[in-house]
Formats: structure tokens, C-alpha cells, sequence
């Protein structure tokens, strides 16, 4: 018989932590869209660690996608999902659907802030936003005392620690390495998508991010020689079309003429009908 509690009710998700809370415990905050994998995985591992009691969340957020995108195909996994949850020792999950997370009448919307804009959001105006306003409304339901993110959407956690620090929310944010699968890929729930071949594709995405670290480690390019030899790593690999592939502040996200460390080499591209993200960072 299965021993995680899956709660879908907010009533019964604040009664929970108020018990955790009243009994003096510490809580981690784990968000997903669900279709769990090692990467996922070793957010909730890094919370087990680090908190008393982690509540890992499952729920495919429709305000991040925009008409058009995924959302009816994104990948759904509950029973699988529970059972890894469970395999590690999670004791309560929260599943709510649509209605419970945004009943009629719902339409507050955080506004991202700007680090929000380039990049993911160019592609993908209205992501972040979505993002955003549901991190938060998780994060107002939960009230953890630590979130976890993946530095997998570097992006995301930029906006996510800008909103976080602007509006005052008192949970420290946890940034966890990439994790990647033995061929280099960065654990994605979109990978099933790919073909055997356009999954050796993809491979050009990590390997040119390898590239760019090396090179810039041994101080061999500036700014728009690297920019220009990650776009034909990419285009040579095979990639249909690439969104942006850029070195740019870690902080600010904003590309770099000459680089300085550190920095971070950020990639989004198309292989297929299926889109890629993947980052390194590089220090000093
Ligand atoms: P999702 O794509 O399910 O990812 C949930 C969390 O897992 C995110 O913090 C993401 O960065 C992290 N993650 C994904 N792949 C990873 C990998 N290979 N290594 C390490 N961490 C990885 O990101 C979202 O969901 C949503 O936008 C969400 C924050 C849940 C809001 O709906």
C-alpha cells in the first residue's frame, strides 16, 4: 500500500503545515509540473537534507504556456511520479488541479520582474508571468522555509529570486546543480519527445556549452568570436533553429562584449519539433 499522502485541497495542505509549523519542524518547498526525473529528483533529495519535512508540488501550470505551446501533450506521469517520491521518503505531496489553483474569478497576475523580459521571455512573452504567479501562490500556500529551484532554468530562477527579494517573501531560495543523463543531456521531462536521432542532436548543446567553458577558462575568444562558434557548433550538429546561445551576466543576464568572469553561457534551440534549454556557468 502506498504511504505518501497526496493532498489536493488547499484547506488540507494549510491544515498540514500548520501542524508541521506548530510542531516546531522546518519545511522545503520543492515545485514541478510533474513527469519526474533525476533532476527533479535531486531537488527533493537536496530539500530531505536540508528541511525537516519537504512538500514536493505536481502540478502542470496552464498560465505558463501560451496558446499553441505543450500543455496538452506535456508529459504526465502521477503514479510513477509517487512511487519515486515515495522511494525517497517524501511524506506528503501536493497535486492540485486546475480549479483548486485558479477558481473562477482568479485573475491576479504577478507582473515578472525585468530580468523577466529578454531571452526566454522574448520567445515566450507571457512564461514568466505564469511562472511567477504560481511560484508565488505556492509559495504563499506553503510558506517554506526554504524553495528549490534547478540552475536547468537559469532564467527562472533569476526572475524567481528578483521577485522573491522585491516582494518581501521570507524563504530562502536554493539553486541545485544541472543533472544529466551519462550521454551529457540535461534531464528534461521534454526529452521524451525526441527521436533516437534527434536526441544525438541535442548532445550538441551540452558539448558546445563544454566548448565555451574551456575556452574561455584558457581566455581564447571574446564575446563575438565565442557567440559566433557556439552558433555553428550548433547549426554544424544539426539543431533546426536556435532562439539565442549567449555569454551574458550571471546576474543581470545581459550579454557580454568582452567576458568577465563570471558568466554564464546560456542556449535555447530547436531540435525537431522539440525546445531545448541548457546553461554553465563559469567562475572565476
Ligand atoms: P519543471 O520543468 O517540472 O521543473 C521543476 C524544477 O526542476 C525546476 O526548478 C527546474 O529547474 C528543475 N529541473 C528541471 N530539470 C533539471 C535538471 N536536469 N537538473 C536539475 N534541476 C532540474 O520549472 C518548472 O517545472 C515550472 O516552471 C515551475 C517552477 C514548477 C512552476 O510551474
Amino acid at each position: 500500500m502506498s504511504s505518501i499522502e497526496t493532498i489536493t485541497s488547499i484547506a488540507a495542505l494549510r491544515a498540514l503545515t500548520a501542524r508541521i509549523k506548530q510542531a516546531g519542524g522546518t519545511i522545503g518547498l520543492v515545485p514541478t509540473m510533474g513527469a519526474l526525473h533525476a533532476g527533479h529528483l535531486s531537488l527533493v533529495e537536496s530539500s530531505l537534507r536540508a528541511t525537516d519535512e519537504t512538500i514536493p508540488t505536481i502540478f502542470v501550470n496552464p498560465t505558463q504556456f501560451a496558446p499553441g505551446e505543450d500543455l496538452d501533450q506535456y508529459p504526465r506521469s502521477l503514479e510513477s511520479d509517487l512511487a519515486a517520491l515515495e522511494k525517497l521518503g517524501v511524506k506528503y505531496v501536493f497535486v492540485p488541479d486546475n480549479s483548486e489553483m485558479y477558481p473562477d474569478g482568479c485573475t491576479t497576475k504577478i507582473q515578472p520582474p525585468v530580468v523577466a523580459k529578454k531571452l526566454e521571455g522574448e520567445f515566450r512573452p507571457h512564461h514568466f508571468g505564469g511562472v511567477a504567479t504560481v511560484v508565488l501562490k505556492l509559495l504563499n500556500l506553503v510558506q517554506p522555509n526554504v524553495a528549490f529551484f534547478g540552475q536547468k532554468d537559469f532564467q527562472q530562477v533569476a526572475v524567481i529570486q528578483r521577485m522573491v527579494a522585491d516582494l518581501n517573501v521570507p524563504t530562502r531560495i536554493e539553486v541545485c546543480p544541472i543533472i544529466r543523463d551519462e550521454d551529457g543531456l540535461a534531464f528534461s521531462s521534454r526529452n521524451v519527445y525526441l527521436s533516437d536521432t534527434e536526441r544525438k542532436i541535442a548532445l550538441s548543446l551540452h558539448r558546445t556549452l563544454d566548448f565555451v567553458k574551456e575556452a574561455i577558462e584558457e581566455d581564447l575568444m571574446d564575446g563575438f568570436e565565442m557567440i559566433t562558434e557556439m552558433r555553428q557548433r550548433l547549426i554544424d550538429a544539426g539543431v533546426d533553429s536556435i532562439d539565442y546561445a549567449i555569454i551574458a551576466d550571471p546576474q543581470t543576464l545581459e550579454t557580454m562584449d568582452t567576458i568577465e568572469l563570471p558568466a554564464v553561457a546560456l542556449l535555447a534551440v530547436h531540435v525537431g519539433k522539440t525546445r531545448l534549454i541548457d546553461n554553465c556557468l563559469i567562475q572565476s
